[in-house]
């Protein structure tokens, strides 16, 4: 089922080469992030380039039964009218978050030091995820959490009314948990320090030093160490949101697939915690160059030109890079199908806890269109079959998980047989244009009964 209405089986054909420009949409960690650090600010922050996908929505949203002013301008152009750190108002209803894990944990922890309460909700998917990694933070300044069993949602936060400074080592590489606790350090007074032992994505840093609060970075022996100093004005911002990266993999690792394939993609953001996936391309000998490197919004944007790639070789991922490649284990997997030899990604446990449990889904997908897999908690092996070397011919389940469904669809473009998946629709929590745009350059893909 997809999380808001009927199910959309989807079918990919072998394709003729894909051509042309992607122009992909804006990035989603960071298009949460400008709603929920806007609806902080005072004032009123403009954003271009904003994500339109229903996580991002769903959290605009959210941010207005908070009592922020948001306001949708025009595509991609929005402006969030701030209450300021520590102003927002008890919401009235249940907060339904929808598929999104990053919006319901960022938000819980903005609001956990705020003197409200708010019980939140989501799809089946996202009420299966843990939340134990949020409410352990967010206790140490002072709230109050009731969930499910498990720490599932629903749950109800109690905001502290007395919120206390923390000091928190986050236990697993998780820039949600991390950015959870930053924000929760924001209406606490004093220095807050949250510390990572594997660097994740910093995009939450980044913002919360261009709205004006006072945070420090320092890498040291215990990690990345960030200091807040809690309960600064947060001054409203004009951002301009790169494309994101995790969306142009779809096109990008496609290309490199489908035979004769040669696709642009434009404006990618590439901040380093995010680019791992083009770094393990590139070593695996996929034709992949990026032009007209540049800095955009204070993050590294490029251009990228993907070519197909008949001689890429598996590799063994280096372990630490899987925070900055997380959400592209799934598409790498299907690339891994088509290159010679053994791709072997250990370090993934995290994967067992996203929209879905992305071994065991990509693990079932790929073994029922002709790949020998092998996994443990923690591992995914894939033995490629070399360039057209994927039988197909098979439905995988998507699990109500995005990157589940555009990895197989994306797969069928180059399998013998096509591959479909029984469910595309939560394609449109990251990527609503996905299948006009795939289609643009030139994929098969055809709604299925
Ligand atoms: C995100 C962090 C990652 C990632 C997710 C977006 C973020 O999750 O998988 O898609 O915007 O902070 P974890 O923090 O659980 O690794």
């Amino acid at each position: 089922m997809s999380s808001h209405g009927d199910p959309i089986p989807m079918t990919a054909r072998k394709s003729g080469p894909l051509k042309g420009e992607a122009q992909v949409p804006g990035d989603k960690s960071i298009s949460h992030r400008s709603l929920i650090l806007g609806a902080m600010a005072v004032g009123e922050t403009k954003i271009t380039g904003l994500l339109e996908g229903q996580d991002v929505l769903d959290t605009a949203k959210a941010m207005r039964a908070f009592g922020a002013e948001v306001t949708h301008h025009g595509p991609g152009e929005w402006t969030v009218h701030g209450v300021g750190v520590g102003g927002f108002a008890e919401p009235e209803d249940v907060i339904d978050c929808g598929n999104s894990g990053t919006g319901v944990r960022l938000i819980m922890g903005a609001m956990s030091t705020c003197p409200i309460s708010a019980t939140f909700t989501g799809d089946a998917s996202l009420r299966s995820r843990p939340m134990k990694r949020i409410t352990d933070p967010i206790a140490a300044f002072g709230a109050k959490s009731y969930g499910r069993d498990g720490g599932r949602l629903p749950m109800t936060i109690v905001g502290a009314a007395e919120p206390v400074p923390a000091r928190y080592v986050v236990p697993m590489p998780s820039a949600q948990v991390k950015s959870a606790a930053l924000l929760a350090g924001l209406n606490a007074p004093g220095e807050t320090v949250v510390i990572e032992k594997e660097a994740t994505r910093d995009h939450t840093e980044r913002m919360l030093a261009g709205f004006g609060a006072q945070v420090k970075v320092e890498d040291t022996d215990e990690g990345r160490v960030i200091t807040l100093t809690g309960q600064p004005e947060l001054q409203p911002q004009t951002i301009v949101v790169p494309r994101d990266p995790s969306s142009a993999a779809f096109p990008v690792c496609a290309a490199l697939i489908v035979e004769g394939s040669d696709v642009l993609v434009p404006g990618i953001g590439l901040n380093p915690t995010r680019a791992g996936l083009f770094t393990t391309l590139q070593e695996m000998g996929a034709e992949l160059v990026f032009e007209n490197m540049r800095e955009e919004g204070g993050e590294p944007v490029a251009d990228l030109r993907a070519r197909f790639s008949d001689n890429m070789q598996g590799i063994e991922v280096p372990p630490e890079r899987a925070p900055s490649m997380i959400d592209e284990y799934p598409i790498l997997s299907v690339v891994a199908a088509f290159a010679h030899g053994k791709t072997v990604m250990r370090g993934v446990k995290e994967l067992r806890v996203k929209e879905s449990d992305r071994i065991d889904a990509m693990a079932r997908g790929l073994e029922a269109c002709g790949v020998t897999i092998e996994e443990d908690e923690d591992t995914l092996i894939v033995h490629g079959m070399g360039p057209g070397g994927v039988p197909g011919g098979a439905t995988a389940e998507a699990r109500l998980d995005h990157r589940i469904a555009m990895s197989f669809l994306c797969g069928g473009m180059a399998s013998q047989q096509p591959i479909s998946v029984d469910d595309a629709g939560p394609i449109a929590t990251s990527f609503p244009v996905f299948e006009p745009l795939m289609e643009s350059l030139g994929a098969q893909l055809v709604r299925s009964e």
